[in-house]
């Protein structure tokens, strides 16, 4: 009987289903460091027993099965390799593992996921024909970890959106006077920083930017290989009082809307690069075209309600706080239209977990999903 129930995985044996496991834990320590590329990890099996371990570490080097092999040395040598993801079959910055495996004397690969990129596809078919047992386990954990991976070849028009807000028990982002600092508490804001580590921009929608005056920096654990850009969603141009992401020693300053004439002029001179969009699915594609995968949308409530009415979030990260605001606080949804129960889209949970008094809750949009 294997853990999970699930009859996909009935051909790997629950050694191979625990090395696969413990691969897309240490596929993870590649956040912030191997975009665009994938997250992966791999490890060795003898006899049952973990013999070697490796992960991406660094976009552009040695992938996770080439790290593992080496580990492994002789013992890899009529073993078992689980990786995350099918292996690459093809010369890129790195040479094919499909060969590495082969020439390591590896007897069976066990594999997480097939690659969705068409260059490195049909490592496993390769394989297969250089006499490797191989075995696809459809482990969907791999796909939810590298979302934003996947996104890019199922949805090439716009960038990997997700949402997070920090909200009070009954769904206020701000108090009556507007302020949002802090509703979450320091596990909670260590983890954003985590989290902007592995997008490609940072964004909030205009009011945010002139009401907080945010950084919309990386100031974490992770040193994110290419700093994310920071973007501001703006119909007015009006970015008085945001004098942080005005500042010319920060990452670059995106404003995606309609703003024209003294305020375009104001947000250029300021450094400030204007794309013009008059709905937010177009800024997006315009984004997307500008080489951004992945966006990270931290509020405010109108912005978010805007995305979400026209289906453009495909997972929000969802922090809720242990109080109350009561009337008159900012809500974290402004402009969702209302729908009926039969409507209303039910969202996957991706993930719960408590970060220090606050909780996380990750859900992904099966609509958006649906849609790719
Ligand atoms: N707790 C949290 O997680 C959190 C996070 C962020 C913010 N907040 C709080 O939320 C409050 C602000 O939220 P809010 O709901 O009032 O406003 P908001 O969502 O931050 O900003 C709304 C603005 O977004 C811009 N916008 C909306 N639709 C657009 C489109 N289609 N194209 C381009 N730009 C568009 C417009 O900017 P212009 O007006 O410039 O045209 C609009 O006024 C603040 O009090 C802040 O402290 C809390």
């Amino acid at each position: 009987m294997n853990p999970s129930g699930d009859e996909r995985f009935q051909r790997c044996a629950v050694t191979e289903l625990s090395a696969l496991e413990h691969a897309l834990a240490l596929a993870w320590r590649g956040w912030g460091r191997v975009q665009p590329n994938p997250m992966v990890g791999a490890v060795v099996l003898r006899d049952g027993e973990q013999v070697a371990e490796g992960w991406h570490a660094e976009f552009g080097g040695e992938h996770a099965e080439a790290v593992a092999l080496r580990a492994a040395g002789d013992r890899a040598k009529g073993a078992t390799l689980a990786v995350t993801l099918e292996p690459c079959r093809h010369h890129g910055k790195q040479p094919p593992c499909t060969d590495l495996i082969r020439q390591a004397g590896v007897r069976r690969v066990v594999i997480g996921l097939p690659d969705p990129n068409p260059l490195a596809a049909g490592g496993a078919a390769e394989l297969r024909a250089g006499g490797v047992e191989v075995t696809l386990a459809s482990f969907t954990a791999v796909s939810r970890q590298n979302a934003i991976f996947f996104h890019q070849f199922n949805h090439p028009d716009r960038p990997f959106v997700a949402l997070k807000l920090a909200t009070s028990v009954d769904g206020a982002i701000a108090d009556r006077a507007g302020r949002c600092r802090w509703i979450s508490g320091p596990e909670a804001r260590a983890f954003v920083h985590w989290l902007r580590a592995g997008f490609d921009a940072i964004a909030v929608g205009g009011r945010t930017a002139r009401r907080d005056d945010p950084a919309l920096t990386v100031r974490g654990e992770v040193t994110p290989r290419v700093p994310p850009r920071r973007l501001v969603f703006s119909r007015s141009g009006d970015l008085r009082g945001a004098t942080q992401l005005l500042d010319p020693t920060q990452p670059p300053l995106l404003v995606v809307g309609d703003a024209a004439g003294d305020a375009r002029v104001a947000l250029q001179r300021a450094g400030a690069e204007v794309i013009p969009a008059e709905t937010l699915a177009e800024g997006l594609r315009a984004l997307r075209r500008r080489g951004v995968l992945s966006l990270l949308v931290e509020g405010g409530g109108q912005l978010a309600g805007r995305l979400l009415a026209a289906q453009l979030v495909d997972r929000f990260y969802w922090i809720h706080s242990p109080l109350w605001l009561g009337p008159g606080s900012v809500p974290a949804f402004g402009d969702l239209p209302s729908q009926g129960l039969e409507d209303a889209e039910r969202w996957a949970v991706a993930e719960r977990r408590a970060l220090g008094d606050d909780t996380l809750l990750v859900l992904e949009s099966r609509a958006c999903s649906a849609a790719s």
